[in-house]
């Protein structure tokens, strides 16, 4: 039957989405799938009600009316429509960080020490018992909008008020410095890590989408250290609920020590984006892997 391709959506992830879902709509059309897009939630709902399709791709990214936080998934069973990905709890648990790493601190898997912030908050009390260097982020946003890196106490309270113009409560994290690496899920198949070299000090928005001097190194690490690191991250997967495909983010130490930071239940497929880079890696080539990705609607 038919498949809609919901992308775009109201999130502050909005753009990202448009260019991922363009992408895969594009590579299903190649490889004979009668694939639309479909932009947000409320259109797609008046499609699916309206009986236009059988089966939704989501390559919607974030909160909000960005159908990646279990909204649009209860809205999904409720209609008996299939779908990609992560069912209600998974996509609610991972859209929330703060959420997931105590999920992940009750099994005893290793996260940043953290404060949640709500909203008023006393952020220096907070920041004294975290200690510099410290990261301030949304506790629900993607694709590091409304993140700060911070290093000092003066500059506490602008990384405060920008976190705070995103929806919802933030998050103080201790900043790991060392290496930035990403592992990508896909079924059961869990996908070669990727190690993410930034220009700058910092994966950011713009690292991620814009510029194109970041470096991506993959398979990020080696032999013993990379299949631990991938078994970690299958493990911080299904202790959320999780499953179809994802993208588990890890902060790895100077001493070699792996931390979780957040799984992303629908990742970037942008051709900036890493699971497409990590699959690739693998022999499976972007059309496969959009294929693959819809095969986890087939449950
Ligand atoms: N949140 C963005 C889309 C990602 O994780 O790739
Ligand atoms: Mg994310």
């Amino acid at each position: 039957g038919r498949v809609a391709v919901a992308m775009g959506g109201s999130s502050a992830e909005r753009e990202v989405s448009l260019d991922s879902g363009r992408n895969v709509l594009a590579a299903l059309q190649a490889r004979g799938v009668d694939a639309h897009a479909i932009d947000g939630i409320p259109a797609l709902l008046d499609a699916l009600r309206a009986g236009h399709f059988a089966r939704v791709f989501n390559i919607l990214h974030g909160q909000h009316g960005g159908g990646e936080d279990g909204v649009l998934q209860g809205a999904l069973e409720s209609l008996h429509v299939p779908y990609t990905g992560s069912g209600v709890l998974g996509s609610a648990l991972s859209m929330d960080k703060t959420r997931s790493k105590r999920v992940w601190q009750s099994l005893g898997l290793p996260t940043p020490k953290f404060v949640p912030l709500p909203r008023g908050a006393d952020v220096h009390a907070a920041a004294r018992e975290i200690g510099f260097p410290l990261i301030v982020k949304p506790a629900c946003e993607g694709s590091s909008v409304g993140v700060t890196r911070v290093f000092e106490e003066k500059d506490l309270d602008a990384a405060v008020a920008l976190a705070e113009k995103y929806p919802g409560d933030l998050l103080m994290e201790t900043l790991i410095e060392g290496d930035e690496l990403t592992v990508g899920i896909l079924g059961r198949q869990v996908l070669p890590s990727i190690l993410i070299v930034p220009k700058g000090a910092f994966y950011d928005y713009n690292a991620k989408y814009v510029a194109d001097d970041t470096r991506y190194i993959c398979p990020g690490l080696e032999g013993e250290v990379e299949a631990s690191l991938r078994a970690l991250s299958l493990e911080a997967f299904d202790a959320l609920g999780c499953y179809g495909w994802g993208r588990v983010d890890v902060m790895r130490d100077r001493q070699g020590r792996n931390w979780l930071l957040e799984v992303n239940t629908a990742p970037g497929m942008t051709s900036h984006s890493l699971v497409p880079k990590a699959a690739a890696v693998s022999g499976i080539d972007y059309q496969e892997l959009c294929w693959r990705v819809l095969e986890t609607s087939f449950r």
